[in-house]
């Protein structure tokens, strides 16, 4: 009997040799590290060096989450990853109206130079590699960073790390935009400009499909959409007068891992093979660094279950597995009571042990994409190929991503897959272990660590004496000089740069870019 993947793709009970009749492995996979780097950016992958272990983290004041970041840094932890509340990734300051409530309460709340400043309290800045997790404020949340490491005589060429800075997604799945889809975009390219020119080193963009794998998005979709806004980031960077590779090297996405190991490898090995022949034979890239896609992933929030928590270990296991063995650059392992509450230090410790293990007791790591030559995984890898190609090229037909965006396409397409999954759940087709089937007879009760209501208030003390010692002329003619470069085609990051200096808030970077720019209502909205 023929199962269909998540992606609704036929997966045989047995593949064999005729599965991959005429397939050519020169043209199909290419050697590790090389064109169309099918099984892997590296020539070595692990064996060169592991994976990144980098969790995301951040909650209450930066003060705090210094803390948890020096804690995770302490248990083996090889990379940052910053979260920040909703109203730092909206460009609203924690004293502001739309900020009630939200202050410190899903990452870290960063309203200032100084708040910066104490998130990175005693860690050297040219000795990690820090992963921000911001969209919309990228530009303002990266000249932070940049400023601080002056500080600390770090110089900006040094700087290893990444800004998601993918706007497009934001539209689709997750909601923390700001401005219009132009002046976002703009910005995009502002970003990739100044880090060409002053930090080379960092990852401009991390275009992301996980959010909308979480609202439901299928493999396929996942990929689909995700490389579409790729092409529309370079086309972007291209009429903004860029060359492919001044900008396509530092170019990196971020997907999901699923608890369906075999699809979600093939989904990887056919992402890396899309994007490269997109890279060398639409844009011309001719840098083997513009054709990689190196990626960043998380295994699946959306299926732990709030039931039998630590059924959710074993979930999170298989899920890093198979981004381990898709040849993921990074990866997130959540933490097994991340459906309940925020991770309590033990449980975001056992999700870091279980990257460990990976890397260091099994031999997944010893040899470069095992499931290379395998009848079923090229089958699938071919197949997952065929069908987000098919579903870029309808995104093409409508225009592009920003017209099928502005159109609804990406986001329906993702809702109906969305009550699929919801509808199959209801009726016990999908099993999901201890929902239902295998429910445990009285659930036990569970301690989560809940955020302190406190936070907001002590923010707001901070920025009320942050105002009141800062030189308010400075700011008042570093923000006129910043509007002026937003009605303009200056790069705004220069004298972003020097407003932040000032102690200028992003609040008010963000506010003076809101009264140039206006803000993005959706057309459903409207
Ligand atoms: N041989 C030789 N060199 C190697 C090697 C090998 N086998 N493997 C790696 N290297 C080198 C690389 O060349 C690189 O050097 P370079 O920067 O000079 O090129 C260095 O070692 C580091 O390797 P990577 O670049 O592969 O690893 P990083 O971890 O530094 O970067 C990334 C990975 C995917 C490119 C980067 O963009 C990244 O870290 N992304 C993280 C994104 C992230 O954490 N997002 C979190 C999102 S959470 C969220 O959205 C919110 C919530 O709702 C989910």
């Amino acid at each position: 009997m023929v199962r269909e993947s998540e992606s609704g793709l036929p997966v045989e009970p047995v593949y064999g040799p005729s599965a991959l009749a005429g397939w050519n492995p020169a043209e199909q996979l290419g050697e590790p590290g090389a064109y169309p780097f099918t099984r892997g950016v590296r020539p070595t992958m692990y064996a060169g060096r592991l994976w990144t272990m980098r969790q995301y983290a951040g909650f209450g004041t930066a003060a705090e989450s210094n803390a948890r970041y020096r804690r995770l840094i302490a248990h083996g932890t090889t990379g940052l990853s910053v979260a920040f509340d909703l109203p730092t990734q909206m460009g609203h300051d924690s004293d502001a109206r739309p900020a009630h409530g939200e202050v410190g309460r899903v990452g870290v709340a960063i309203d200032s130079l100084d708040d910066m400043r104490v998130l990175f309290d005693g860690i050297p800045l040219d000795r990690v590699s820090t992963s921000m997790t911001i969209n919309a404020p990228a530009a303002v949340l990266l000249l932070l960073y940049e400023l601080v490491a002056e500080e600390q005589g770090v110089d900006a060429g040094l700087l290893t790390g990444t800004v998601q800075n993918d706007v497009l997604k934001e539209y689709i799945a997750r909601g923390t935009y700001i401005y219009p889809p132009g002046p976002s975009l703009r910005l995009t390219a502002d970003v990739f400009r100044y880090c060409r020119a002053r930090m080379p080193r960092w990852n401009t963009i991390s275009v992301s499909g996980y959010h909308m794998a979480e609202a439901g998005a299928s493999p396929v979709q996942e990929i689909a959409f995700t490389l579409a806004d790729g092409i529309a980031y370079v086309r972007t960077a291209l009429a903004a007068g860029m060359d492919v590779d001044d900008f396509a090297p530092r170019l990196s996405f971020f997907f999901v891992a699923r608890t369906t190991l075999l699809e979600e490898v093939a989904k990887f090995r056919a992402a890396r093979r899309i994007w490269a022949r997109v890279m060398r034979n639409e844009f011309g890239a001719r840098d083997p660094r513009s054709m990689m896609l190196r990626f960043h992933t998380q295994t699946a929030g959306v299926q732990l279950t709030a039931q039998q928590p630590e059924v959710n270990l074993v979930r999170v296991a298989v899920q890093a597995l198979a981004a381990v063995l898709g040849g993921t650059q990074s990866l997130h392992t959540n933490a097994y009571d991340e459906a309940i509450a925020l991770p309590t230090d033990r449980s975001a410790r056992l999700a870091l042990r279980t990257q460990q293990v990976l890397a260091h007791e099994t031999d997944v790591t010893a040899t470069v994409d095992p499931f290379a030559g395998s009848w079923a995984v090229e089958r699938m890898t071919d197949d997952v190929e065929a069908a987000v190609l098919g579903l870029m090229r309808r995104i093409e037909e409508l225009g592009g991503a920003v017209a099928a965006i502005e159109a609804g396409f990406q986001k329906g397409e993702i809702e109906r897959n969305a009550y699929r999954i919801a509808r199959e759940t209801e009726a016990g087709e999908r099993v999901v272990v201890g929902v239902n089937r295998f429910r445990a007879d009285a659930e036990e009760p569970y301690e989560p660590l809940r955020p302190d209501p406190a936070v907001e208030a002590r923010q707001t003390e901070r920025l009320a004496r942050l105002r009141a010692a800062r030189e308010s002329r400075a700011v008042g003619s570093a923000l006129t000089a910043l509007r002026r470069a937003a009605e303009g085609d200056d790069n705004v990051l220069p004298p972003m740069r020097t407003a932040l200096r000032a102690r200028a808030t992003v609040g008010e970077v963000c506010d003076a870019l809101r009264e140039v720019w206006g803000v993005y209502v959706p057309a459903d909205v409207l």
